[in-house]
């Protein structure tokens, strides 16, 4: 027989070990994120959008809320997997929207081998449950892998988001598999169960117009780093399904900013900074 041949074995060995890799990486989007400094783009009394930032977008007045928390143990075990489970309620909408996100950083620029590394980690194109977004900072990238659910906000008000004992059993009874058993089965729904909350913090976000894309500035009041006070982080984004768009136009707003005088060349890092200070 061929195929008993030794030569012939490997090569079917080969085969298989291709066509069981073989599916495709994730296609994401990209998310352009890029601080603004709060100490110029903000009124220093209401911590609003000054009238000039609002009308060099074509922002309106109005804003939508946001209301964020995320769910880790006190030693922030999920974090430190590369989990973030957050609750989020957005004025406007019914229901808390439960967000499970894996982080993967993008090191050397090399976005196709860290979609690659999630790829070998069991996140490939077959799985349209979950979302891939490349996170573009100033300098930083980050892949993000996202898995929405949602849960019913009957019983709470206005921007309430539930308590601790609430939290845990809404991420627990929508937890998917891939966070569950990430590091062992049922870690996730374990770890949730002693979690507790990081957060809330409530963001306010304007939408408006740069260079023909949906822009979006977001207030962000975070606890600050002595804890006793509140820091403001604004950061302008906006989304785009082309890596070649992204990159221009992260650069061109990247130019546009520093020309108003209201840039931080800064890497955005929101959620660490809520999973350190609270
Ligand atoms: C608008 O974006 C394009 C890339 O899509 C870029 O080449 C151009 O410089 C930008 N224009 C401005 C005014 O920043």
């Amino acid at each position: 027989m061929a195929a008993s041949h030794p030569a012939i074995r490997l090569a079917l060995l080969a085969i298989a070990a291709l066509s069981a890799s073989a599916a495709p990486n994730m296609t994401p989007d990209y998310e352009v994120k890029l601080l603004m400094d709060p100490s110029i783009v903000l009124d220093p009394s209401d911590h609003k959008l000054t009238p000039t930032v609002l009308s060099t977008f074509a922002m309106p007045t109005t804003v939508t809320k946001m209301n964020v928390q995320f769910l880790d143990t006190s030693s922030k075990e999920i974090y430190a997997a590369g989990w973030s489970p957050r609750i989020r309620k957005t004025e406007g909408e019914n229901d808390f929207e439960l967000t499970y996100k894996k982080r993967y950083p993008v090191s050397s620029n090399d976005i196709d081998g860290t979609l690659t590394t999630a790829n070998t980690q069991g996140f490939d194109s077959g799985d349209s449950n979950y979302d891939a977004q490349i996170e573009w900072g100033y300098t930083q990238k980050t892949l993000s892998i996202s898995r929405k659910k949602s849960a019913s906000d009957s019983g709470y008000s206005g921007m309430d988001l539930p308590g601790t004992s609430n939290s845990r059993s809404m991420l627990i009874d929508k937890a998917p598999d891939k966070f569950d058993d990430w590091v062992s089965n049922n870690w996730g729904t374990t770890k949730l169960g002693t979690s507790r909350i990081f957060g809330p913090v409530l963001a306010k976000r304007s939408i408006g117009t740069w260079n023909s894309t949906q822009l979006y500035i977001e207030v962000w009041p975070i606890k600050d780093s002595a804890g006793t006070g509140i820091e403001y982080i604004v950061e302008a984004s906006f989304k785009t399904n082309s890596r070649t768009e992204a990159e221009q136009k992260h650069d061109a707003l990247m130019a546009f900013l520093s020309g108003k005088g209201w840039f931080v060349a800064q890497d955005s890092l929101k959620t660490g900074l809520i999973m350190d200070r609270y």
